[in-house]
């Protein structure tokens, strides 16, 4: 068990969430430890299908948990009930990738943003005069205009729907915030616009973050900490400045070779992954980076790898890396 302290709001131990499937069980999420203190954001990275969503649904119980802890401000809430859960879900929200999943198309702006407030109970729908002043002051905040209070969601665009999505979670002041993927549907001009809002509110509410990205470069301005996920599994966790000065794990390296660098004088070598992608129904031991990993050995697909510090606060699962120290 990881250790924790007074500013840890969220620990994660030992967190799996297994589907069954026709073909036996899919394990989206196998084994997860981390830990969140107030203020941080954790940036969870890896390809597509790796589990980071199953992560950060799990953790908000929206996928109930195969096994593990979600211990939130020093409570289990695996072990909540129905009604304690849906109180704790004031303090804990999700942003999705694509607002239209989470928006109705017939709600306006106003209607989205109250349903939540009126679900949870805390406006009735007569205090109308209330709501309406809150409903305006959580536009204000998100930088969305006054005068698209009655617009349906197909009137904007995708950065005003983020926008609204974000106010939508926000409007039940929540301590914690799983950001999935909230700027990668959206143009590129648009995405810094609401990374910047995303990290100003950050300052403002001092609200905590699990940011979910398939891009390293999103999350290396705006997290504390990192977690490279690799089927279902952390590979690699450390600071921004540990993971890219310091990578360890040869999944991390093949992910930041394929990060650009706008500087021509630094030449980093693309490091191409090749190889069967390990299937995650029904995994077998060993490694599951191992079909693909060049360094790999027979140990490896025998049995895996547990985390190992190999600095303060930088963790990694690989058998190259333990067997150096
Ligand atoms: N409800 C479900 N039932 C069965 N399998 C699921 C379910 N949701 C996700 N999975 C599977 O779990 C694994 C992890 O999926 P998940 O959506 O968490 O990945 P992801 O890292 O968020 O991917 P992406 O970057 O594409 O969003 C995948 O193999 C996926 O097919
Ligand atoms: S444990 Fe082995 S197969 Fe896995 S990443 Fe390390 S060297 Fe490669
Ligand atoms: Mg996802």
């Amino acid at each position: 068990m990881s250790l924790t302290n007074n500013d840890t709001l969220l620990q994660v131990n030992n967190l799996k969430k297994y589907f069954p499937t026709p073909h036996g069980l899919l394990y989206a999420v196998d084994n997860v430890s981390f830990n969140i203190n107030k203020g941080d954001t954790l940036g969870v990275v890896g390809e597509s299908g790796c589990g980071k969503s199953t992560l950060g649904r799990s953790i908000l119980r929206l996928h109930e948990p195969t096994a593990g802890e979600v211990i939130f401000e020093g409570k289990n809430i695996l072990s909540l009930n129905h009604a304690q859960m849906k109180h704790m879900r004031k303090d804990m929200q999700l942003i999705f990738q694509d607002p239209y999943e989470s928006l109705n198309p017939r709600m306006t702006v106003s209607q989205a943003i109250q349903a939540p407030m009126l679900i949870q109970g805390m406006y009735k729908s007569k205090d109308k005069a209330a709501l309406e002043k809150r409903t305006l002051e959580m536009m204000d905040m998100v930088g969305l205009a006054r005068r698209l209070v009655n617009s349906y969601p197909h009137e904007l665009d995708g950065g005003r729907r983020q926008r609204i999505g974000i106010a939508r979670a926000l409007a039940l002041k929540p301590k914690f915030i799983v950001c999935d993927e909230p700027v990668s549907a959206l143009d590129v001009s648009i995405q810094a616009q609401v990374l910047n809002l995303l990290q100003d509110l950050q300052e403002q509410l001092g609200l905590t973050y699990m940011f979910i990205t398939h891009d390293l470069s999103v999350v290396k301005h705006l997290s504390t900490q990192i977690m490279v996920m690799y089927l279902g599994q952390t590979v690699e966790i450390g600071s921004p400045d540990q993971l890219f000065h310091n990578p360890c794990h040869p999944y991390t390296k093949a992910l930041l070779s394929a990060i650009p660098i706008p500087d021509p004088e630094i030449k980093m070598e693309r490091i191409q992954l090749k190889g069967e992608i390990t299937s995650p129904i029904n995994v077998g031991p060993g490694c599951r980076f191992a079909k693909r990993c060049v360094y790999a050995k027979p140990e490896c697909h025998e049995r895996s790898c547990e985390m190992t510090e190999v600095e303060s606060g930088h963790k990694v699962a690989c058998f190259m890396v333990k067997d150096m120290m």
